[in-house]
C-alpha cells in the first residue's frame, strides 16, 4: 500500500502546524529582557580613553577568555568614546580609521562567546568631540543592531549646550524634560530594532535619574560624575550611593561608574575595597584596566567568585549603609535564600589596626554569634556581638552570613 497518499490541503496545513518542531528559543523573536543581574564586562575608557582601537578591543576580548574572566561572568566588551567617524550625505555614521569594520569586530567578539557594547550620546557630539546621535537615533540604533551590538552607553555631554541650554535657557525644569525626551527617543529606537540591547544612561545622575530612567528603558544609569583611580574619588562616589538602594533591581541598576581596579596606584586593599563595595551596591562590574598587562593580584580581585556572586545575587537588592563610627562604615546587603552580606570598611587614613573597631551586631539586626565566610580570605569566620576588628586603612572585611540570626 502506498503510504504517500497526498493529504487534502487543509489537513496538510494542520499537520504542518501540529508536527512542526517548536522554534528553538534562540530563533524566536528576541526579547528585551536583559541585565537581570548587573551587567559584567570590560570597557575601554578608564585605561585607554581615546587610545582604543580594533586591535585593542580584540586583545581585550582574547584576554577576557584566557584570564578566566569570561568564566567568572565578564561578558560585555564595551567600546567607549572615540570609535566614531563622520556622517555621510545619507546620515549614515561611519567608524573612524581605528575601527575599520565594526561588524567584523562584533563577529569576532561574538565568536568568543562574548557580547559587544558601543557608546554614543543624544547631542551632536560625544564628550570626546566625536559625532553623536542627535536626530539620527533610529538610524544609529538600526545600525548598531545590524552590527550586532548588545549594549549602548548613552552619554549626555553636548546635549546640554546643544539642546537643553539653547532651547530652554534658564528653565531647569524644561531643560530636564528635553533630557528625558532624548533618552526616551533612543530607548524607543533600540526597542524598535527587536535586538536585546542593554541601555545604559550616562547623565551623571541628573534630575534623580533613578526615579524616571527605568520607565524610559534604562537598564542602568550613572549616579555621579566620573570615577578616577584615586581612593578619595572612589570613596566620594560610594557615599553618594546611600539612599539609592530602593531603585535597584533586576533589569535596572544604579551605576556608580566603571571599575578602576588595577588602575593608577590603587593598593591591593583599595582594589579589594572598591570591588567589594561595588558588589555590595549591585553595581555593573565593568573592568576598566589593561587586561593584557594585568598583575596576578589584580586578576585575583576581579575574579573572586564569592564577591562576584554577591554582586550577581538574583534577589538584586542593593546594600544599605547601616551605621558608621569615625571613618569606619558598616553596610549590609540582603541576599537570596535569606543570606546577608556585611561589609565593614575602614575608609579613612587615621584609624589603624592598633585602634580596633567594635562591630555592633545588634545594630545590624543580628542576635548572638553569626557564622560567616570571609570573602577575601575564603575562610570561615565567626562574628560575635561587639567584637573588636582590626581593619587597616582602606581595607574591607566582607562577610557572607548564610543563615543570619
Ligand atoms: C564621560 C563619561 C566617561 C566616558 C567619557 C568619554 O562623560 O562619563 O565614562 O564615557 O565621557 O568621552
Amino acid at each position: 500500500m502506498n503510504r504517500l497518499v497526498p493529504l487534502p490541503l487543509p489537513v496538510a496545513l494542520l499537520a504542518i502546524v501540529i508536527l512542526a518542531p517548536a522554534v528553538p528559543r534562540a530563533q524566536q523573536a528576541p526579547s528585551q529582557v536583559v541585565a537581570q543581574t548587573p551587567p559584567m564586562g570590560w570597557n575601554s575608557w578608564n585605561y585607554f580613553a581615546t587610545k582604543v582601537d580594533d586591535k585593542g578591543v580584540r586583545a581585550a576580548a582574547d584576554e577576557i577568555v584566557t584570564s578566566g574572566m569570561k568564566d567568572a561572568g565578564y561578558i560585555y566588551v564595551n567600546i567607549d568614546d572615540s570609535w566614531e567617524g563622520e556622517r555621510d550625505s545619507n546620515g549614515v555614521l561611519h567608524t573612524n580609521s581605528k575601527f575599520p569594520d565594526m561588524k567584523a569586530l562584533a563577529d569576532y567578539v561574538h565568536s568568543k562567546g562574548l557580547k559587544i557594547g558601543i557608546y554614543s550620546g543624544p547631542g551632536t557630539k560625544t564628550c570626546g568631540g566625536y559625532a553623536a546621535s542627535l536626530e539620527h537615533e533610529d538610524q544609529d540604533a538600526k545600525m548598531y543592531a545590524e552590527w550586532g551590538i548588545d549594549y549602548l552607553k548613552y552619554d549626555l555631554c553636548s546635549f546640554i549646550p546643544d539642546v537643553m541650554e539653547k532651547q530652554a535657557p534658564n528653565d531647569k525644569a524644561a531643560e530636564m524634560r528635553l533630557m528625558h525626551e532624548a533618552y526616551a527617543r533612543m530607548g524607543k529606537a533600540l526597542k524598535a530594532t527587536g535586538r536585546p540591547i542593554v541601555y545604559s544612561f550616562c547623565q551623571y545622575g541628573w534630575d534623580a535619574v533613578w526615579e524616571w530612567g527605568p520607565a524610559l528603558g534604562a537598564n542602568s544609569w550613572r549616579t555621579t560624575d566620573d570615577i578616577n583611580p584615586h581612593w578619595d574619588r572612589i570613596y566620594a562616589i560610594l557615599e553618594q550611593q546611600e539612599g539609592l538602594e530602593e531603585y535597584a533591581g533586576p533589569g535596572r541598576w544604579n551605576d556608580p561608574d566603571m571599575l578602576e581596579v588595577g588602575n593608577g596606584k590603587l593598593s591591593l586593599d583599595e582594589n579589594r575595597a572598591h570591588f567589594s563595595m561595588w558588589a555590595m551596591l549591585a553595581a555593573p562590574l565593568l573592568a576598566g584596566n589593561d587586561l593584557t598587562n594585568m598583575k596576578p593580584e589584580v586578576k585575583a580581585v576581579l575574579t573572586n567568585r564569592d564577591v562576584i556572586a554577591l554582586d550577581q545575587d538574583p534577589l538584586g537588592k542593593q546594600a544599605s549603609r547601616i551605621y558608621s563610627e569615625g571613618e569606619v562604615e558598616v553596610w549590609t546587603r540582603p541576599l537570596s535564600g535569606g543570606a546577608l552580606a556585611v561589609a565593614v570598611l575602614n575608609a579613612g587614613d587615621n584609624r589603624y589596626s592598633t585602634h580596633p573597631f567594635h562591630l555592633d551586631l545588634a545594630k545590624l539586626g543580628l542576635h548572638g554569634t553569626q557564622q560567616g565566610k570571609d570573602l577575601w580570605s575564603g575562610k570561615a569566620v565567626e562574628l560575635t556581638g561587639n567584637m573588636p576588628l582590626e581593619i587597616a586603612k582602606h581595607e574591607v572585611l566582607l562577610v557572607r552570613i548564610a543563615a543570619p540570626k
